[in-house]
């Protein structure tokens, strides 16, 4: 999604900031990429020349506008920059952020939706004002500038503009002259950073990381002026809010890739590490207990709902088959279904947001609703200060540091993990079992990741099936989600076609599309029900000679039937699917790499999905 930056610095040379502020932000997935600075050498220069904000945007990577900066003396000392993933209008050098009004007075850039463009844009071009591009976010510079033009000082005219505006937006303007960042937020995030001598703005705290930890995040409906020595927040009406600084854990070396050629491979690599850091402190080996900071306030609910996108849907899936097994009356929705569902709540049910960021729309729109209808909810997430975690009644953090491959890895197995602890912490007889050995389970999980990620022949295993049609998933109750997950993030980083199913889902149909150029990797661990099931299915495929790769322990015979076998060790039920799961992260990881593919980056996607 669109990443914005801001700087406001006394001593000028904010143009390097902005990109490499912008730089910090490519993970979030963009198509274009510009800056706009005011003030010191821009200035000068300006005042000499056309007068107006030096802008220069580029459709594509940031290195075609870093090449078209090349012999550029623009520079100043405010400026703001954004990468653009399109929503209104075609990837080009026009459509490209920052906009600016007619005269080059204002410059804007804007993450979200303006739904009510349409209107404003007649309204303008009935007075007169040209527009230069296709995007619904022009309509703010032109506004900005008309409210200038009736005499308005430069705050006032921003303000003036943004209450025109519905829709959702994190905005930053800068007038020439003013010296000063102005900003609104409303249902898309926006972050200060509290710098010394300057101080940042950004959608993102990775894009200022290397300047300042110390944040300040923004509410819905708040506005911010920053200057190089100076910042204050004010609500809607004018009035100041007091806001407290934070500092950040992360740090920006966390946000680097550390030598590996991926983030994507750092982070799969980083999981033994996330999955210790999720487990600090919350689990007592001794008593065999589990406590989590924060929760313990919180009743057993009767019922549990999970609302969640993409990879954090399967983590939610998986919750739901653990609530399931403890007898807790539970469903997993996709977020962006869950208004059409409006599926019946009771004052005892907990709606529980599963979302590595905490910024996805469709996850919030979704924990909103259910909050609107009386419900309890909690976020689980990766983020600290991130809208889910500051709208939720409760929260539960992650602690899986940083994640910046716009594939969901290290986040997703601290997820399965988390969701363990949680539904302990909530209904401490949940596990049915010994609570001791899922402790000792967990305890001894980073371990055994890391025994996978060294010894993983999924390398080899790609080698193998390079160049088939199509690639299948398949796995039973636990195993289902890791099923999923295996195929979307095997889709999402090849593009490649592939599909998860329930494997004993395939005789009512996928069986049609099994073929011998169609692998179907298979999870199967212990030798339970599951298990045997599993295995039957997987004899269904190989009769219709597709390939077969199972994910196994070992303790079935399910190797006997596989043409290649991606081993892990023998351990819990409930952390048997975090094994398989990185040997699957992996079997994707390296036939996107043979491919070629931009692995953090894939084609039409983005780390944070801040549009419903
Ligand atoms: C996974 O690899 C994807 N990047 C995507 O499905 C992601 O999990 C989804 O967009 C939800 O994101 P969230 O966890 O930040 O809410």
């Amino acid at each position: 999604m669109c990443g914005i930056i801001g700087v406001a610095g006394s001593a000028g040379g904010t143009r390097e900031v902005l990109l490499d502020g912008l730089a910090n932000l490519e993970y979030r997935g963009y198509d274009s990429a510009g800056i706009a600075v005011d003030g010191g050498a821009s200035r000068e220069r300006n005042a000499a020349a056309r007068g107006g904000i030096d802008v220069a945007k580029k459709e594509g990577e940031l290195s075609a506008l870093r090449r078209a900066l090349v012999g550029e003396t623009i520079d100043g000392s405010v400026g703001i920059g954004h990468t653009r993933w399109s929503t209104h209008g075609p990837p080009s050098d026009r459509n490209a952020h920052p906009h600016t009004d007619g005269a080059g007075r204002v410059a804007v850039v804007h993450n979200g939706i303006i739904e009510n463009h349409e209107s404003l844009r007649t309204e303008l071009e009935a007075k007169g004002v040209a527009f230069s591009s296709d995007t619904d976010s022009e309509v703010v510079p032109h506004l900005i500038a008309e409210a200038l033009a009736r005499g308005a000082d430069p705050e006032a005219a921003f303000r003036e503009a943004v209450s025109r505006l519905d829709g959702s937006y994190a905005l930053a303007a800068i007038v020439e002259g003013a010296g000063a960042i102005f900003a609104a937020r409303h249902d898309s995030p926006l972050v200060l950073g509290i710098g010394d001598g300057a101080n940042y703005l950004a959608s993102d705290v990775p894009a200022f990381l290397e300047h300042t930890r110390d944040v300040v995040y923004l509410e819905d409906g708040e506005f911010a002026v920053l200057t190089a020595d100076a910042w204050r927040v004010e609500d809607a009406s004018g009035e100041p809010v007091e806001k407290e600084v934070q500092t950040v854990e992360w740090s920006a070396e966390q946000t680097g890739k550390s030598g590996y050629d991926h983030f994507m491979l750092k982070e799969i690599h980083e999981q033994p590490k996330a999955l210790r850091g999720c487990l600090r402190g919350r689990v007592d080996e001794l008593d065999g207990c589990v406590a989590v900071e924060g929760l313990d306030g919180l009743e057993a609910p009767a019922e549990v709902q999970f609302v969640a996108c993409g990879t954090s849907y399967h983590a939610a899936l998986y919750g739901a088959y653990l609530l399931g097994d403890a007898g807790v009356a539970t469903a997993a929705y996709l977020a962006s279904e869950y208004a059409t569902s409006q599926p019946p709540l009771s004052p005892d049910t907990l709606v529980v947001g599963i979302t590595q960021s905490g910024e996805t729309a469709d996850t919030l729109s979704a924990l909103r609703k259910a909050r609107g209808r009386g419900a309890e909810t909690l976020a689980l997430t990766n983020v600290v200060g991130s809208t889910a975690a500051r709208e939720c009644d409760h929260v539960m953090h992650l602690r899986a540091g940083p994640e910046i491959g716009v594939a969901a890895t290290k986040t997703f197995s601290s997820q399965l993990v988390g969701l363990n602890l949680l539904i302990e912490e909530l209904l401490p007889d949940a596990s049915r079992g010994d609570v001791r050995e899922l402790v000792s389970a967990l305890r001894d999980l980073p371990a055994q990741v890391q025994e996978v990620l060294d010894d993983s022949r999924a390398a080899d295993v790609v080698d193998e099936y390079f160049g088939a049609k199509s690639f299948f998933f398949v796995g039973r109750g636990v195993h289902y989600p890791v099923a999923l997950e295996g195929a979307l993030k095997f889709k999402e980083i090849t593009y490649e076609h592939a599909e998860g199913f329930a494997a004993g889902e395939l005789k009512h149909g996928p069986l049609a599309l099994v073929t011998a150029e169609t692998p179907v990797f298979a999870v199967v661990t212990g030798d339970g029900e599951n298990a045997r099931k599993t295995i039957g299915n997987v004899k269904e495929v190989e009769a219709r000679d597709a390939p077969v790769v199972v994910v196994t322990d070992g303790v079935s015979d399910a190797a006997m039937y596989a043409d290649s076998v991606l081993e892990i060790p023998a351990v819990h039920e409930r952390t048997a699917p975090v094994l398989a799961n990185v040997q699957l992260q992996l079997v994707a990881y390296h036939m996107a790499a043979r491919l070629g593919r931009a692995i953090d980056k894939p084609r039409n996607l983005a780390k944070s999905v801040t549009v419903e």
